[in-house]
């Protein structure tokens, strides 16, 4: 099968399209035919070992445990392993590959009880490919600041893919959500149902009257103590550059609300796996616009 390999930490040029052995389910296992996966800033990160802790779980002068990055995947279930109960072949599914890595890659073994399920029935490959990291840590920071119904919710650096899917849930959850993001990002956070749009390019959001009861920041671009003053009295301020936890159903709770026309994902850019160098430089600019996808098989 076709996979792209990397074996130095480095720039986008240390990613290899390669022909490999195709995987073998496990007994607990599913064998995923992958259709789509991403970009996210999680996998540049690991190409460049930025930051340096990442040497530390992947091998300190190359790396080790992952040579096949891609942290999300979209596909179809070409062959399940032998206690494998809750998949059967055919069915499209999408799933975190978490720490794990390995969506860069034509087909994916993953265990039945990792974070996979059955794809939203109103998305294609790449929308749901898009879903499971950026979808499931803002839904996680979100429930790990306790976000309900009436509260203040100021999310900084609304325009990301994490950010375009916590103002979304942070409506859904019924709070008044303030947006940070750039000129350019103002429309379609506005689109996503934001309330009130702070342009960091014009306006300084440190500065506002407002009080916030949770403070999210999306990209971690800001600081605890930048916003300190922002906060109410019990306020929360949760980053992620912190922990988001996690629960057993979170994906189920993503297809939920992705079904009922709750959530939808944003796509900035399309590449194919031979172009992933170029989807790599792109992503690590800092600038997508939700999410930028990478498509392997076509049936989108
Ligand atoms: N803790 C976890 O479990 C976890 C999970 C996933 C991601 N993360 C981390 O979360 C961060 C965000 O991930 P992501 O995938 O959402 O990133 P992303 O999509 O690449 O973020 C890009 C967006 O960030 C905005 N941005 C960049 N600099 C900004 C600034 N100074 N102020 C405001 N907005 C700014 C950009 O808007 P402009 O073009 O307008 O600047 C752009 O729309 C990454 O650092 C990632 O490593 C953590």
């Amino acid at each position: 099968m076709k996979a792209v390999i990397y074996e130095k930490y480095g720039t986008p040029d240390v990613l290899e399209l390669r022909d490999i052995a195709k995987p073998t389910p496990k007994d607990n296992e599913v064998l995923v035919k992958v259709y789509s996966t991403t970009v996210t800033a999680g996998d540049w990160r690991m190409r460049k070992a930025e930051p340096f802790v990442a040497r530390l779980f992947n091998g300190l002068f190359k790396p080790k445990k992952v040579k096949i990055l891609g942290f999300e995947l979209s596909g179809i279930i070409e062959e399940t392993g032998k206690e494998v109960n809750s998949f059967k072949k055919g069915d499209h599914v999408f799933a975190s590959c978490g720490f794990k890595f390995g969506g860069y890659a034509e087909y994916k073994c993953l265990p039945e009880n990792d974070l996979i399920a059955i794809m939203p029935s109103n998305m294609t490959f790449e929308e749901a490919a898009t879903v499971p990291i950026g979808g499931l840590t803002a839904l996680r920071f979100l429930n790990k600041a306790g976000v309900s119904n009436g509260q203040n919710l100021l999310i900084y650096g609304a325009s990301g893919s994490v950010g375009t899917f916590a103002v979304q849930i942070g409506k859904y959850y019924g709070a008044n959500v303030t947006a940070v993001c750039s000129t350019p990002n103002v429309d379609l956070v506005k689109s996503l149902g934001a309330d009130n749009i702070i342009d960091y390019k014009n306006e300084d959001f440190t500065k506002t009257a407002t009080r916030f009861d949770c403070i999210f920041d999306a990209v971690g671009k800001t600081s605890r103590s930048a916003c300190k003053h922002l906060l109410m009295p019990n306020g929360k301020y949760v980053s992620v550059f912190g922990s988001p936890g996690k629960s057993e159903n979170d994906l189920l709770t993503l297809k939920e609300l992705i079904e009922t026309g709750k959530l939808k994902t944003v796509i900035d850019r399309r590449y194919t796996l031979g172009q992933i160098r170029e989807a790599h430089a792109y992503v690590e600019k800092f600038h997508k616009k939700g999410n930028v996808v990478v498509n392997i098989f076509e049936n989108q």
